[in-house]
């Protein structure tokens, strides 16, 4: 059913990608990790870090609006996710789905996209780190100068440090082929969760409704633009379809990870939004690198504060894990399929591990964060995590139209209209970012274009399987 042609929009055919799928993998996972592993990806430095900036600087109390709004976007797209990762259980996640329902010049650009929204996202996430491993050595009496926490242009920064060697430490972990853990995963997951259901069940009593007028200081504008910066919060739900090959009963696991664990963290981000503007006034929140566990502390518990902190650390270091390790998946795929240099799917003779992406992804990332603003970063993940989505839903349209036989042990309610409705979500929220992302993404595609036309076109497998 391949295309066969050489068309830019060829396409991969499913059933030669499921007879490959999983060889040699060890098929283990259940619904249950799945979910797990979801919640691993997803609660970090969104909710731990952006949510004060994005009350103070966007939304203010009405930030739990920004909350809800995201979740709609994001619960159109994982329901579309549901359906391909079911019926392609496949590892590669939205560049698969493009590679199969659109062709390959899309899926080259979804991948080169997940690239952007990858690397970009851990660095993200790394700042967030540093922003809480700071605040708990200074409650333990060591401060870190500004200059070196910070990046130029915030508080007097020179370079943020900390960020720059914990993604060096997470570079020597993924190097070394620490497999991904699932008991690991999961004791992160439930340090993660417990801390985050400790700020609730704390916080709730020191809640002054007070602080939660005005509503809506910045407008209903500021609901939207907030939500543009907290959809960070959300990303990482797609992770779970990376794990496809490992999983025991794919057709039922994958959806029920996937929706579930956007579900849990939705109800818990709307919670946590509301209590936390509800302590401490919004404004307060402005800079502040650590803001949950800044309001503990503003109340009187420092006791939650600390625990917050280092239930924080924990938590976003899995995140990173998770990430990084994605993005060398990612760059390992496309160099497979020869849409990439071969280099970055050389491994690593002794340690099993793509070495030479790891490092590059690793070299990049730390660059990324030691220099730049978390906001910024954030919002080029962002925009590049709500392309993957327009273009994953674009594909659940397109394949039920060209493969109505496939089987699809899990249906999208609602088609044409729920990706649709995903679609035009995520388009509005790309249109709420600043105009400086929207011209860096378009740079970066521009650059993807030609990288595709001067190499990826000419160098791609299917150019071989097209002459057998
Ligand atoms: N959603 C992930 C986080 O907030 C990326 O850290």
């Amino acid at each position: 059913m391949a295309s066969d042609n050489k068309s830019i929009f060829r396409t991969k055919s499913i059933e030669a990608m499921l007879s490959e799928s999983g060889k040699g993998l060890k098929k283990v996972l259940g619904a249950f990790e799945l979910t797990m592993l979801g919640i691993g990806a997803i609660i970090g430095t969104g909710i731990f870090v952006l949510t004060g900036v994005a009350a103070a600087d966007y939304a203010g109390p009405a930030l739990v609006l920004s909350f809800v709004f995201a979740a709609i976007a994001c619960t159109f797209a994982a329901l579309c996710y549901a359906e391909l990762a079911a019926m392609i259980p496949v590892a590669g996640s939205a560049y698969t789905f493009g590679y199969v329902g659109l062709g390959e010049i899309w899926a080259w650009l979804i991948g080169w996209d997940l690239i952007l929204e990858y690397v970009v996202a851990v660095a993200a996430v790394a700042v967030g780190w540093s922003g809480y491993i700071v605040a708990l050595l200074k409650a333990g009496g060591i401060t870190v100068p500004a200059a070196l926490c910070n990046p130029p242009g915030q508080n007097g920064g020179i370079v943020n440090l900390p960020a720059i060697i914990v993604l060096f430490v997470v570079m020597l972990f993924l190097i070394k082929g620490v497999s991904e853990s699932t008991k690991l995963n999961n004791i992160l997951v439930i340090i993660k969760l417990a801390v985050v259901i400790l700020f609730i069940v704390v916080g709730i009593g020191h809640v002054n409704p007070a602080n939660w007028h005005p509503f809506f200081p910045y407008g209903v504008n500021g609901v939207f633009t907030g939500a543009s910066i907290i959809f960070f919060a959300y990303v990482g739900f797609d992770a779970v379809s990376t794990a496809a090959e490992e999983v025991k009963n794919p057709q039922r696991d994958l959806p029920i990870g996937i929706v579930a664990s956007l579900l849990v963290c939705t109800v818990l981000y709307i919670i946590v939004s509301a209590i936390l503007t509800g302590m401490v006034p919004y404004k307060e929140f402005h800079g502040n690198a650590a803001p949950v566990a800044y309001a503990l502390a503003k109340v009187g518990i420092n006791w939650g504060s600390a625990l917050v902190s280092v239930g924080a650390v924990c938590g976003i270091s899995s995140v990173l894990l998770v990430m990084t390790f994605g993005s060398s998946r990612i760059l390992f795929s496309l160099s497979r399929d020869g849409l990439l240099p071969t280099v970055f799917s050389e491994v690593h003779p002794k340690f099993g591990t793509p070495i030479k992406s790891t490092v590059l992804v690793g070299v990049v990332t730390m660059v990324l964060s030691g220099f730049l603003q978390i906001g910024r970063l954030a919002e080029m993940t962002n925009i590049g995590t709500l392309c993957a989505f327009c273009i994953v839903s674009a594909s659940v349209i397109v394949l039920r139209k060209k493969r109505p036989d496939v089987t699809r042990p899990f249906a999208c309610p609602g088609v044409p209209i729920t990706p649709a409705i995903s679609i035009l979500f995520c388009l509005y929220l790309i249109y709420k970012l600043p105009q400086f992302t929207h011209m860096v993404f378009v740079i970066w595609i521009a650059i993807g274009i030609v990288v595709y036309f001067i190499y990826g076109k000419g160098h791609s497998i299917m150019n071989f399987e097209e002459q057998k």
